[in-house]
């Protein structure tokens, strides 16, 4: 007995830390210092970008509220290979298919981003792409306020905290447009506070979509 206590705490430390070698600190150093590729002519893309490209617009603040708000537990934003899962063939969810564009996501995609939010489940659609499929705001304004004014079975939940029902003075052009059962009283509107915007803002990014550096190439040898 009296041996077999440190051989079971020497197996119970190897348990931990060899997964943490070989799933986190391998994967990070060789990973957090890549340099961005940069395309070449043939890739037929402007070529002073490089890959991954940074994204635009004020959505550091919508990835706190997208954290927070634990959207990943239902949402994954991770198109897998074909091998792993039918992603692929879902529409729209590799990217733009009309641009030719649609791909798998790959670990440089996440390089702007703080947190890589890869997602617990998928009890919703995957979101990689999600800002290359749906471009109208208020589209994500109403199915966050309530799911249900688009699809009456959704079992998203409702994200009416983030939106703030006022008196109307000056109908405001933001405001969210509620029919039927979802209606609000006469003379009031209902309108998305700076954390909804943030989160809007946030999802049209997602558009783990561009052309990787050389596919062009890559192309043109399978071709031969
Ligand atoms: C309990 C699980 C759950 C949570 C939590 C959740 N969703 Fe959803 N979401 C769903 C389901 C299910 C659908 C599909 C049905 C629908 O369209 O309403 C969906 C659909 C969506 C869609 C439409 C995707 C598409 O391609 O049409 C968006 C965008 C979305 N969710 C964003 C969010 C955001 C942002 C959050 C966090 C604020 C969130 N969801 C939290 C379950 C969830």
């Amino acid at each position: 007995m009296k041996k077999e206590f440190p051989v079971f705490i020497l197996g119970l430390a190897a348990a931990f830390v060899v997964p943490l070698i070989f799933l986190i600190l391998v994967p990070y150093l060789q990973l957090s210092n890549a340099d961005p590729e940069v395309y070449s002519e043939e890739d037929d893309v402007p070529t002073a970008w490089a890959y991954p490209s940074v994204w635009t617009g004020a959505n550091k603040e919508g990835e706190h509220v997208y954290a927070s708000l634990g959207c990943a537990y239902c949402h994954t934003q991770m198109v897998r290979p074909t091998y792993a899962g039918a992603d692929m063939w879902r529409k729209g969810w590799g990217g733009n298919e009309e641009d030719g564009l649609a791909r798998e996501t790959r670990a440089a995609d996440y390089s702007n981003d703080r947190r890589a939010m890869l997602g617990y489940m998928r009890i919703g659609q995957d979101l990689a792409n999600v800002g290359a499929r749906q471009r109208d705001r208020a589209w994500y304004h109403a199915k966050l306020y309530n799911a249900r004014i688009q699809n009456v079975d959704s079992n998203m939940p409702s994200y009416k905290n983030l939106y703030r029902k006022q008196q109307i003075a000056q109908p405001s052009a933001n405001a969210i447009k509620l029919e039927g059962r979802f209606a609000v009283e006469e003379g009031y509107e209902v309108v998305p506070t700076e954390k909804a915007e943030a989160l809007v803002d946030y999802l049209l990014s997602r558009k783990m979509d561009a052309p990787l550096p050389g596919k062009n190439e890559e192309e043109e040898v399978a071709a031969k």
